[in-house]
């Protein structure tokens, strides 16, 4: 049976987990914005000027720090002055990269930014560089932070006296693909000329982001950190370098199933999600060259589980179901950014609702609300914002599937401003619980919660027939003696224990 000795060294304080990197995205994509969040004002679906209630409060249990809007692929083919002003007269536009659907550009500037202040998170908005233009990206800057002019009296008459002070603004998306097909030597200079032009308004300074890569490009991160790092009279113009890596079992396009897995598919999705790890060393390493005082943070602003699109649903919308292996796949990714915290200080969960590893799923047609396995393990994480990572010791065997390395048991703890430490930890093994002996070494531990997440089905997932099948329950038999907490983890699970 796995046995993991972990080792928490709680005097020894770490750097700040940035509530950030437990931020999410939500894209003009299948029934991610309409009929997912949005139902729209006169909908019987009970909502806030169009935004669906349940939902909002769903998304506040777990603390969304930020939200990324309108895109994805979606941001560079995004003019935000469509989606201003009178509903009835906003134009309607093909959107050529999601299942040529029909936009109505309902929800724009406006309504995203009201879903955010509901929710109660900052938002991040993905700038057009791919089809847009300098010109056009400064002036929704202006529209949103300036406190005079015209575009500030424009907001005004569309019922927004006070600017919005928009902080988060991303300088296109996936330039390298979708945004442009650019190479990375040409975008630098692009990045360099739009992010001049995005500017500062009073009390609302920007955090750019720049368009970074996949994988491991580790060539285009060493590019953007040589010619964008510094601006051209030396002061900082890129705060935030993006990486984007999705967890896809096999060929593109994705036909791994999302259930109906065996042991070698749960394996191969953990070997896959751990590659973030390397991936997050290769290009910390190339930023670090640049910029070893760490000044630009790495954005990892796309990741999740990427799978064959459920039978029946539009291939164009990536609706998929959900199981504790995403669970699992979740708290591994989660921990690797909160073991690189000094650099990951933004990190978006792909996408919020209806589409690949999203926190909630809805009924078509504005019907019933199914919160996911992945909303759980946020829920658990959701200690560890603003706390301070406390160093882990493990001694956790390391498994390989296809020759890929992860470990068995990955864990992280942090110490929040009221002194409680929260220990999270997953077991990846689906065949065999792992016995955990946890060491809070200075600490005479009082265990004040502990629950876990885990399912005897592995390919269970929640459904509006059974909305809950997945979820977590109180982590019965941890023990206690003096500084050392034993405790069993079933096969394939997610735990959280929480000390005062
Ligand atoms: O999240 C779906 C798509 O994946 C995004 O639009 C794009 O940025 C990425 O390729």
């Amino acid at each position: 049976m796995p046995r993991a000795q972990l080792t928490v060294h709680t005097t020894e304080s770490g750097p700040v987990i940035d509530r950030h990197i437990f931020g999410h995205f939500a894209e003009h994509l299948g029934r991610c914005i309409y009929d997912g969040l949005w139902v729209g004002e006169n909908s019987s679906v009970p909502n806030i000027r169009g935004w669906r209630s349940d939902l909002v409060a769903a998304l506040k249990q777990i603390r969304i720090p930020n939200l990324r809007w309108p895109g994805g692929c979606f941001a560079d083919d995004y003019h935000w002055r469509d989606g201003i002003g009178p509903r009835e007269k906003r134009p309607r536009r093909v959107n050529a990269h999601w299942g040529g659907v029909v936009e109505s550009n309902a929800v724009g500037t406006h309504e995203f930014l009201d879903l955010c202040e509901q929710i109660g998170c900052e938002p991040y908005l993905a700038g057009n560089v791919g089809s847009g233009s300098p010109r056009e990206l400064r002036e929704w800057v202006e529209y949103c932070n300036a406190t005079a002019g015209t575009l500030a009296e424009e907001r005004a008459t569309n019922s927004r006296r006070d600017p919005w002070k928009v902080r988060l603004w991303g300088v296109g998306n996936e330039t390298w693909g979708c945004g442009g097909n650019m190479t990375v030597e040409y975008y630098a200079n692009e990045y360099r000329r739009f992010a001049t032009y995005t500017r500062d308004f009073p009390n609302a300074p920007l955090y750019r982001i720049a368009s970074g890569a996949r994988n491991d490009d580790y060539h285009w991160t060493e590019v953007m950190m040589r010619e964008a790092f510094k601006g051209p009279i030396g002061g900082p113009i890129l705060q935030g370098l993006s990486l984007h890596y999705y967890t896809v079992p096999g060929d593109w396009p994705p036909k791994h199933p999302a259930t109906g897995f065996d042991h070698a598919g749960w394996n191969w999705v953990m070997a896959l999600g751990w590659k973030m790890d390397e991936y997050v060393r290769g290009h910390r390493a190339a930023m670090d060259r640049y910029d070893p005082a760490e000044k630009t943070a790495l954005v990892v602003d796309e990741w999740g589980s990427w799978y064959a699109v459920e039978s029946g649903t539009n291939p164009g919308f990536l609706y998929q179901q959900q199981t504790v292996r995403d669970a699992v796949l979740a708290s591994l990714t989660l921990n690797i950014f909160i073991n690189h915290c000094e650099r990951v200080r933004i990190a978006n969960l792909a996408q919020l609702v209806n589409v690949l590893q999203a926190v909630a799923l809805t009924e078509e047609g504005g019907g019933r609300l199914v919160l996911t396995p992945t909303w759980d393990v946020l829920a658990l994480y959701a200690a560890h914002q603003d706390a301070r990572r406390l160093s882990v010791h493990s001694d956790a065997a390391t498994l390989k599937h296809d020759g890929m390395p992860y470990p068995a048991v990955s864990a992280t703890a942090s110490l929040a401003a009221d002194h409680t430490i929260t220990v999270t930890v997953c077991n990846t093994d689906p065949a065999a619980p792992a016995e955990i002996t946890l060491t809070l070494v200075d600490r005479a531990p009082v265990v004040a919660d502990a629950r876990v997440l885990a399912s005897a089905d592995l390919t269970a997932c929640n459904t509006i027939a059974q909305p809950r099948a997945v979820t977590t329950r109180p982590l019965d038999g941890v023990r206690v003696s003096g500084q050392q907490i034993s405790v069993s983890l079933p096969p394939g699970a997610v735990a959280s224990l929480r000390f005062s």
